[in-house]
């Protein structure tokens, strides 16, 4: 039986039922078909394409053009996951308008179901405005990677009461302007769990602690693809490095060596026309 679609509704009674929420971030096409088949609920394509593919250093140079190519090639994976698109840094901080024009961008070319955007605050009027132009949106507080520098570095946020309490606040400023759904990344677990019963919409935690509605890690990290720093909320259910890297190293060695390609993975000529040719 084909299986719906997974929308905005499905996700808050899955909230109402106890029922987590899973979402992963996918950056191309093979990704994205493996993780719709395997039911995982939603698919964000992250910013942080910038540096788990991309290559920068961090998330702050990626583009529209970017995101708009690697969401399209993602859309083209997914049938019933709810896909949402990552907005890069610039394009929603220069106000509602551009917001609502790049917002539009991803629906309209990308064919995304949702964006989401860094940061309370000044960005709840934008979100407000995109929702209001039609544009669902997820709101993501805690540690905001695009704006990292400005939180002093990669660091767990909300971690004094003062400051759960502002995180708390734009959280339920976030939903009252529209938001369906709020990322928190790296908060204490007691902050990330109380903000999730303030809320009547879907909290997705990040180094977030079990109290969240739903999970979200990136690809690259559970599969175990890359290696170097690893986050301490990163669970890596896979080596996947160790395989590639014992993969490639047996096929650059039999390259060498002539053992690859064997009998097996050449075509063969008829032999009457191996007659005529030589
Ligand atoms: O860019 C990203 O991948 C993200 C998630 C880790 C939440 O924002």
């Amino acid at each position: 039986m084909a299986r719906k679609r997974i929308g905005i509704d499905a996700l808050r009674r899955k909230k109402e039922r106890g029922e987590k929420i899973t979402m992963l971030t996918a950056y191309d096409f093979p990704s994205a078909q493996l993780l719709d088949e395997l039911e995982i609920d939603t698919i964000l394509v992250g910013d942080s394409l910038g540096n788990v593919v991309l290559g920068y250093k961090d998330t702050v140079p990626v583009t529209m053009d970017e995101m708009i190519h690697h969401t399209r090639a993602v859309r083209r994976g997914v049938e019933t996951a709810m896909l949402i698109g990552d907005m890069p840094f610039g394009s929603f901080q220069l106000g509602p308008e551009t917001a609502i024009a790049n917002g539009v961008r991803f629906m309209k070319e990308a064919g995304a179901d949702a964006v989401k955007l860094e940061g309370g605050g000044p960005m709840v009027e934008v979100v407000d405005r995109l929702t209001k132009a039609g544009v669902p949106v997820v709101g993501h507080l805690g540690l905001t990677p695009q704006t990292a520098g400005m939180l002093g570095g990669y660091r767990v946020q909300g971690e004094t009461a003062d400051k759960a309490k502002v995180l708390q606040d734009d959280a339920l400023a976030l939903q009252q302007a529209g938001a369906f759904m709020i990322v928190l990344e790296c908060v204490p677990e007691v902050v990330a769990t109380k903000v999730t019963q303030a809320l009547a919409i879907p909290t997705i935690g990040i180094g977030a602690g079990p109290g969240c509605d739903g999970q979200v890690l990136v690809f690259h990290d559970l599969l175990g693809i890359r290696s170097g720093f690893t986050p301490k909320f990163v669970k890596k259910y896979a080596q996947l490095e160790t395989i590639m890297h014992e993969a490639i190293s047996a096929y650059r060695d039999e390259v060498k060596s002539g053992a690859f390609p064997a009998p097996e993975h050449c075509f063969p000529m008829a032999s009457k026309e191996l007659d005529k040719l030589y």
